[in-house]
């Protein structure tokens, strides 16, 4: 973990965040930042088997499909621990963008 001039520009590598993945230690990627989720497991409205699933990994896809629309960065930025390095971030737009490609290419579903 690399720590620059403030905690928000905290650098925790993926490998770091795959480490935390229990429900005494629950850490979770969304947005390219990462987030230690472990007080809030028990009280998360969506149960906490759900978040638990996603321990350790990069869980904003499961995150967007989940809803969420209601829940705003200041409900996530109290649980903020750092951001991802800039090689490892997750390109959201083009991932739902070849997404919605393969579903409209009859030739992707091809071998
Ligand atoms: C820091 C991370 C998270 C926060 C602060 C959070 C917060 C919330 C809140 C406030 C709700 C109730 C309001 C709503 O449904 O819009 C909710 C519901 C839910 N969350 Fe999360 N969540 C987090 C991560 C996740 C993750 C990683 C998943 C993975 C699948 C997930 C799955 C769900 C589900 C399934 C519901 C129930 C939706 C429904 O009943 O319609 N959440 N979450």
């Amino acid at each position: 973990m690399s720590v620059t001039a403030s905690k928000r520009e905290t650098e925790i590598s993926l490998s770091e965040v795959s480490m935390h993945d229990t429900i005494d230690d629950c850490w979770v990627v969304l947005f390219n930042k990462v987030y230690d989720v472990t007080d809030f497991i028990q009280s998360h409205p969506g149960g906490a088997e759900v978040l638990l699933e996603q321990a350790g990994r990069d869980a904003t896809l499961a995150f967007q499909q989940a809803g969420h629309q209601s829940v705003s960065n200041s409900h996530l930025e109290p649980y903020r621990l750092g951001t991802l390095p800039k090689a490892e971030w997750f390109d959201l737009e083009l991932i739902l963008k070849r997404k919605r490609n393969s579903f409209l290419e009859p030739s992707s579903l091809s071998p």
